[in-house]
C-alpha cells in the first residue's frame, strides 16, 4: 500500500478519474486527490473527497493550506504522481516546467515517480506539439497509459479517451513495484507490418497497426530490460528508451533481428510479416495501366522466426516467441507452428473475433508453449502484454542466466 497523489487534470474523463481513485484504493493504495481549476468544472471536490476520505487540494492560495502539514508533507511522501486525465494543457506545462497551480508545483516539487494517462481529442493528441511534449517527458522517465480509441466525448472516433481505471490502477502498481524483473536481459521485439514494395508508389502490406508488439517493447522496458525494437512501418509512436531499429521490408526485418540475436535473452516475434513478396523485386519505375488484367508473381519471403529457430538449433537461448493468428482449431495450430518452427511460445490469436486481432485495443489469446495451453481472457494489449512477459520470465529462468 502506498499514497499515491492523484492530479485529475480539465477533461471531460475528469469523471473517470474517481473511478481510477476507487480502483487504486481496492489495490490496497491511499489517494490524495489534487484538482485543477478546470476539473472543478467536470467534477466536484467533494466527490473525491468523499471517496478519497481526504481534503482535495484545489489550489495552494486556500486559506490554511500553507499551514496544512498534511498538503505540504505529500510531495515527499507520495510514492507516485498519477495524472488522470493528463490534458494536453497539463502534459504542456508539465514539459515547459511551468508552476502555475498546485499541480504543476507539485509537479516540480515531487521527487516521486509519475504516470500519466493522456486523454484528449484524436487531433490534439497527434498534434506535433503535443506529440513533442510526450516525448519530451518520455525522455524524462514519464510513464504513460496508453489512451484508448473510441467514441470520444466530442463525438469523434479515435485515439484520446482514458484508458480503463482498472489498466490505469493496474499500471501505477507496476510503476510502485518499479519491477526489475527483466534488468540485464536483451529482449529483442519486432512489431508492426512489413511493406512489399512493387514500384516507387505501390506495395503489399497488411493492417497490422504494430499496438501489441508495442506494448510488450513498452512492458518489457518497465520491468528493466534492454529493448531493442525492430519495427515496420506504423503511424504509432515507439517507446522511449527502446533502442528503435526502423524496417520496411520483410527481407530487412530479417537483416535487423539477425543483427540483434546474438545478444539477446528473449526475441518476441509480434510483427506481421508478409510471407510473400514480388519475385522480381520492385520495378525501378511506376508500372502503368494496361488493359487487360495484370499479374504479379510473388515468392516466398524467408521465415525470421522459423530461421531463428534453426538458427539458434539446440541451445535454450535466446527465448523464441512467435505470433499467430488463426480462426480456428486455435490450441492444434499453434502447437503446429511451435514444433515446426522450433520455439517456446506461441501467442495464439482467434482473429475471427472482432475484439481481437488487428487495429484495435484489446486483445484475446492463447499462451501455448510445448506443455501448456493457457487462455487468456479479453483485455488490453498492454495487459496481455504483462502476462506474456509473466509466462516469457518463467521460460527465462530455465533458459540460460542473464548475459550482461
Ligand atoms: N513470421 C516471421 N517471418 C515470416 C512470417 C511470419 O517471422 N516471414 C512470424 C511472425 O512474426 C509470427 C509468426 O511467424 O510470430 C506467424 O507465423 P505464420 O506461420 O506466418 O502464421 P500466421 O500468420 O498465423 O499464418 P499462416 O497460418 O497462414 O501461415
Amino acid at each position: 500500500m502506498a499514497l499515491i497523489a492523484l492530479g485529475v487534470g480539465g477533461g471531460i474523463g475528469a469523471y473517470k478519474a474517481v473511478e481510477v481513485a476507487r480502483a487504486l484504493q481496492k489495490r490496497g493504495h491511499d489517494v490524495a486527490a489534487i484538482m485543477t481549476r478546470n476539473a472543478r468544472r467536470f467534477v466536484t471536490p467533494l466527490t473525491f473527497e468523499a471517496i478519497t476520505r481526504r481534503k482535495v487540494i484545489t489550489s495552494q492560495w486556500t486559506p490554511g493550506m500553507n499551514a496544512d502539514i498534511e498538503h505540504i508533507a505529500l510531495a515527499t511522501e507520495a510514492k507516485l504522481l498519477l495524472i488522470a486525465p493528463a490534458t494536453a494543457n497539463v502534459i504542456a506545462r508539465f514539459a515547459a516546467g511551468i508552476a502555475d497551480d498546485f499541480l504543476t508545483s507539485f509537479h516540480l516539487a515531487t521527487r516521486a515517480p509519475i504516470l500519466m494517462a493522456p486523454a484528449m481529442n484524436t487531433h490534439m493528441l497527434e498534434h506535433p506539439a503535443t506529440q513533442a511534449n510526450l516525448a519530451t517527458l518520455a525522455a524524462r522517465g514519464v510513464r504513460f497509459v496508453e489512451p484508448g480509441a473510441g467514441y470520444l466525448a466530442c463525438g469523434w472516433i479515435g485515439r484520446g479517451r482514458l484508458a480503463e481505471p482498472d489498466e490505469i490502477a493496474a499500471a501505477a502498481d507496476q510503476c510502485l513495484r518499479g519491477s526489475t524483473s527483466l534488468a540485464g536481459r536483451h529482449v529483442v521485439v519486432s512489431a508492426g507490418p512489413t511493406y512489399e514494395d512493387l514500384d516507387p508508389v505501390r506495395y503489399l502490406g497488411n493492417r497490422s497497426t504494430g499496438r501489441m508488439g508495442l506494448a510488450i517493447a513498452d512492458e518489457a522496458l518497465a520491468r528493466g530490460a534492454r529493448v531493442t525494437l525492430v519495427v515496420g512501418p506504423t503511424t504509432l509512436a515507439t517507446p522511449a528508451g527502446a533502442d528503435v531499429r526502423h524496417v520496411r521490408s520483410a527481407a530487412d526485418m530479417h537483416t535487423a533481428v539477425f543483427a540483434a540475436a546474438p545478444s539477446a535473452d528473449v526475441v518476441i516475434m509480434a510483427a506481421a510479416v508478409a510471407d510473400y513478396t514480388p519475385a522480381a523485386g520492385a520495378a525501378p519505375q511506376k508500372v502503368k495501366k494496361t488493359d487487360g488484367e495484370l499479374s504479379i508473381a510473388l515468392s516466398r519471403t524467408r521465415d525470421i522466426l522459423a530461421d531463428l529457430g534453426a538458427w539458434r538449433a539446440d541451445r535454450v537461448s535466446p527465448v523464441l516467441v512467435g505470433f499467430a493468428a488463426e480462426t480456428e482449431r486455435v490450441v492444434e495450430q499453434a502447437r503446429a507452428k511451435l514444433a515446426s518452427k522450433r520455439v517456446d511460445l506461441v501467442v495464439a490469436n482467434d482473429v475471427s473475433r472482432a475484439d481481437a486481432g488487428f487495429a484495435v485495443d484489446t486483445n484475446a489469446a492463447t499462451l501455448v508453449t510445448r506443455d501448456e495451453a493457457e487462455a487468456v481472457p479479453l483485455q488490453q494489449k498492454r495487459t496481455l502484454a504483462s502476462v506474456i512477459l509473466d509466462r516469457i520470465e518463467t521460460l527465462l529462468a530455465t533458459a540460460a542466466p542473464a548475459k550482461d
